[in-house]
């Protein structure tokens, strides 16, 4: 495949959405290549309703597996129709989390362990990694507390856990940015948005130059 595959990642609550957006603002014209923006759990049709499903809350009894291979299944439906096609017609793509979400919150959030997550994972996606992952890093509990700031009483099935369910994920973080060293550029996701846009910014010019 020939294009370009840059996820964000990082905890709930970490602006990462927000951040995407004004990336793409401030830089969209000049690329290059086509992009395109897209995001996890979701980004095609099928994924988006499985989406739904993973993240109503009155979905409270759903097992930890079942999560880990419906967020798999979403992710195999977008790979398959929306991300591949993108990458071998020689396209950015912008994905709002893939894999590495899963490695955290399933892997390590609900104990069903990293490798096994990355296990199903592989087989949904044939193995496709982004070629640079922007880890937008902040402390669990600010991310929360600002989860629940913007949007009270709306929190999702996964933003409703507990703060020790999102400290383990965070850990998981970490233990998956140790695991791909060379793709991980972390941002500091607590400074003012203008920095960690301006940061992402810098970042794709010095990894990706060719796509200005
Ligand atoms: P996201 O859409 O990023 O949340 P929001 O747009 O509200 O910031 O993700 C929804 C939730 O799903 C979030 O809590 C993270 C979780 N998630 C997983 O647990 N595993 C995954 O593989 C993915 C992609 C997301």
């Amino acid at each position: 495949m020939t294009g370009y595959f840059v996820s964000f990642e990082g905890p709930d609550g970490a602006g990462k959405s927000t951040v995407l957006k004004e990336v793409l603002a401030k830089i969209g014209s000049q690329l290059k290549p086509q992009y395109l923006v897209t995001r996890e759990p979701g980004g095609s049709k099928i994924a988006e309703k499985i989406r739904d499903i993973i993240l109503d809350p009155a979905n409270d009894k759903m097992d930890a597996k079942t999560e880990a291979l419906l967020y798999a299944a979403a992710r195999s439906q977008h790979v398959e129709e929306i991300i591949k096609p993108a990458l071998t017609a020689g396209k950015i793509v912008f994905s709002d989390r893939f894999v590495d979400s899963s490695l955290a919150y399933q892997g390590e959030g609900r104990d069903l362990g990293i490798k096994e997550v990355k296990q199903i994972n592989d087989f949904a996606t044939n193995k496709l990694d982004p070629d640079l992952t922007f880890f937008i890093d902040v402390a669990p509990e600010i991310g929360l507390s600002r989860i629940q700031k913007l949007r009270p009483g709306q929190e999702d099935r996964l933003e409703q856990e507990n703060l020790s369910f999102h400290k383990k994920v965070y850990q998981g973080f970490l233990k998956v940015r140790a695991m791909y060293p060379e793709r991980f550029v972390t941002i500091d996701g607590t400074q003012p948005i203008d920095q960690v846009v301006d940061q992402v910014i810098a970042t794709l010019k010095q990894r990706m130059p060719e796509i200005f």
